[in-house]
């Protein structure tokens, strides 16, 4: 079969850029590797940018999040027992974020999906891409024991990290930067009332914690851990005990314990490839680059790639002009970097570290006391988190 733009993958990258291709009236076919409940059902990211929430409302799918979603106009900072606020409106002249769960936004996606007739091809297997140097790149896999073929102008790799999309570029035509973090998240979803009317991001001693939420009647909470760790080493009791203490004393007492339904534990890594682009192959979202989880930028990040790409790309097809996809990698990695330089400084800032000493952890008190004190230090922690504008 023949169509415009084949991408590869359905998480929020694919979908977001099927969304505006169609809106564009340019045509395109997904092809994702796992099943639909299991794309949409993984909890992630919550916390939406301003550029994301008006990216949703461009392609017409703000309306639930603007019922069920959360705007906060600030965070907290907590510093063993000391906490303190971040008002993002005071700072930035307005700014806010929208606290809307990952796994309702693909719900959005998925739902006007079928409604618009997108074309969303799930559990393709042996997915490859071929000829991506030539105008006339294709796109082959398996489903349902039948091999098809995709004939394409453009490839889309919205696959994420572990995707096939980055790895057909060529080892020369690439340059990787990485980071690992010698510690993980442990994430716990129950249905109780969130400790705080807004997230609070603790530094304490014995290590990080973050006290996030999904609406009122549900927390999300995440624990710094060990990469040894298991799921069976924490009960709920052990994780409700360790999340206490590490929010400090005024924050720990408001935690109220229940069951937990999800839990999980996610390695945190700082990951950029460049360029974002390889002749017909253009990379968005986690296929290109991977932040720590700090400061939330994953999700959104993935959502400005999508933008510049979906323009850069119509105005190829329906225009004829090269401009936009020649720059797109540049435009979309001047943000990147931003965004992996932000999460890098706020993981360390937070974070322990094996090898911290004494000095390391006295020197990050007395910047979260600077940040505290500081009207010029909470106004770029504000800008940074509330989001930066697209580059021009
Ligand atoms: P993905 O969501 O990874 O989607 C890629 C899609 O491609 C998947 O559906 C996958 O099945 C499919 N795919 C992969 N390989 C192939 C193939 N060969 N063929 C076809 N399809 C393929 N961000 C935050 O902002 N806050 C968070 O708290 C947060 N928590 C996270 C926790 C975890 C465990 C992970 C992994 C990520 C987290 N993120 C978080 C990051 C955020 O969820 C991602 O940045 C976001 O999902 C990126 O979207 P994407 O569409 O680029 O990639
Ligand atoms: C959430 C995750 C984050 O990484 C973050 O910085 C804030 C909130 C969340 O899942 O709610």
């Amino acid at each position: 079969m023949r169509t415009r733009v084949a991408i590869i993958g359905a998480g929020p990258a694919g979908l977001l850029l099927a969304h505006l291709l169609h809106q564009f009236g340019i045509e395109s076919v997904v092809v994702e590797q796992h099943t639909r409940d299991h794309v949409a059902g993984r909890v992630r990211a919550g916390v939406l940018e301003t550029v994301t929430v008006d990216l949703l409302a461009r392609i017409g799918l703000d309306e639930r999040l603007r019922k069920e979603g959360l705007v906060h106009t600030g965070t907290n900072i907590s510093c063993d027992d000391e906490t303190f606020r971040i008002d993002f409106a005071d700072l930035t002249g307005g700014a806010s974020v929208v606290v809307y769960g990952q796994s309702e936004v693909m719900a959005d996606l998925n739902a006007a999906a079928d409604s618009r007739g997108l074309d969303i091809r799930y559990g393709c297997d042996d997915v490859a891409l071929h000829e991506l140097d030539s105008d006339h790149p294709k796109v082959t896999f398996t489903r349902l024991g039948e091999t098809e073929r995709i004939d394409c102008d453009f490839v889309a790799g919205c696959d994420g990290y572990h995707g096939v999309s980055r790895a057909s570029i060529p080892s020369h035509a690439l340059q990787t930067f990485e980071k690992v973090y010698p510690f993980g998240w442990l994430g716990v979803l129950a249905d109780v009332p969130p400790a705080a009317d807004e997230l609070i991001y603790a530094s304490h001693d014995r290590g990080f914690a973050l006290a996030s939420m999904r609406s009122l009647t549900r927390s999300r909470y995440y624990i710094q851990c060990s990469l040894a760790d298991r799921l069976e080493d924490w009960s709920d009791a052990r994780f409700w005990d360790e999340l206490t203490l590490r929010l400090g004393v005024h924050a720990g007492a408001r935690v109220i314990r229940g069951p937990s339904f999800e839990k999980s534990i996610a390695p945190l890594r700082s990951f950029v490839a460049e360029p974002m682009r390889w002749g017909r192959l253009f990379l968005a979202g986690d296929a290109a680059h991977i932040v720590p989880p700090t400061g939330a930028k994953g999700l959104n990040l993935a959502a400005t790639d999508v933008i510049m790409l979906a323009e850069a790309l119509a105005e190829v097809i329906l225009e004829g002009r090269t401009s936009g996809v020649d720059h797109y990698s540049a435009r979309a990695l001047a943000r990147v970097w931003k965004a992996e330089r932000f999460s890098w400084w706020f993981t360390k800032l937070t974070h322990r570290f094996p090898e911290t000493s004494g000095i390391d952890r006295r020197l990050q008190a007395a910047e979260l006391d600077y940040i505290r004190s500081s009207r010029a230090a909470q106004t770029v922690l504000a800008e940074n988190y509330v989001g930066l504008p697209l580059t021009p």
